[in-house]
């Protein structure tokens, strides 16, 4: 598919809704329970859960839209590469879950590829986010967002905060899962905790987006996420009116992000790049 129509988007958001809600249930019935875990390394762990939930979901995307294919972490349906898209994060927080820590969610977008876009033109920049679902199972949180419309949790309309100092923010950090990674944003946490409020790190990147778009956090940064943990948590943060700042690193869908509420990214860019921000 192509083209996707305005008319379609609706449907498309009743149908990542569905989705998120059935793969949310699994992962709420399995929080406590011992898990089956397929891969293990220092900063990272892949669940079977992970696996079951992304089948879960593309059940139910197949389903409604049986062309469309699906890039998801946990594999790939159809050609992503080429047209329109879902892209998909089955269980974002993994860690957390297998912990029985409640903080993870399922993380759901559709990509439109723009029309000039060339036709072999495999850049992730030749898709937009058109719709963006992230549900949290364990508070039963639902966010939500169609491009140009209100980004909303459970049906209400947010709006990111207004703080524009350093010292009144909560800056939410990422620490990806690559030694790279740690090299990149320890320097920045030890020169953010002591001119921010509160550094958090909670250990689900799409969460940590919305919650930016819900003006619970003022900004959130990471070094190294991928597609699949921001896609859908940008477009919300965007309608709800924040600043999805997000510069590729490589081939491979992956990221650095100074997502905030739009009073922050140069601040924050400045001590990313070791200048002091004021
Ligand atoms: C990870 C989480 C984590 C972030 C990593 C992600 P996963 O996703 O979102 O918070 O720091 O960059 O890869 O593996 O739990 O889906
Ligand atoms: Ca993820
Ligand atoms: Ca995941």
């Amino acid at each position: 598919m192509r083209v996707l129509k305005t008319t379609h988007l609706k449907k498309a958001l009743q149908t990542a809704i569905s989705a998120a809600h059935e793969a949310g249930a699994l992962m709420r019935k399995n929080l406590r329970l011992p898990k089956k875990i397929n891969e293990s390394h220092q900063h990272d762990i892949k669940l079977d859960l992970d696996v079951r939930c992304q089948k879960l979901i593309e059940r139910t995307l197949r389903a409604a839209f049986p062309e469309l294919p699906i890039l998801g972490e946990e594999g790939i349906l159809g050609e992503p590469l080429s047209g329109d898209r879902w892209v998909v994060d089955p269980i974002d927080g993994t860690v957390n879950f297998t912990y029985g820590i409640p903080h993870a969610c399922v993380s759901i977008a559709l990509q439109h590829r723009r029309k000039t876009a060339r036709p072999h033109d495999h850049d992730d920049t030749a898709c937009e986010t058109v719709v963006g679902v992230v549900y949290d199972p364990f508070t039963e949180e639902l966010f939500t967002a169609i491009r140009g419309e209100p980004a909303k949790l459970n049906g209400k309309a947010i709006a990111v905060s207004t703080h524009s100092l350093l010292e009144e923010s909560i800056i939410s950090i990422g620490f990806a899962k690559s030694p790279e990674s740690l090299r990149v944003m320890l320097p920045q946490f030890n020169t953010l905790v002591h001119k921010v409020r509160k550094i958090r790190i909670m250990g689900a990147a799409a969460l940590a987006l919305v919650y930016v778009a819900a003006g619970r956090f003022d900004a959130y940064v990471e070094g190294g996420v991928r597609l699949w943990d921001i896609a859908a948590g940008g477009l919300i943060l965007e309608c709800a009116g924040g600043d999805f700042f997000h510069e590729p690193i490589g081939t491979d869908h992956t990221y650095r992000i100074v997502a905030n509420n739009g009073k922050l990214r140069r601040k924050l860019q400045n001590i990313a790049r070791g200048q002091a921000g004021k």
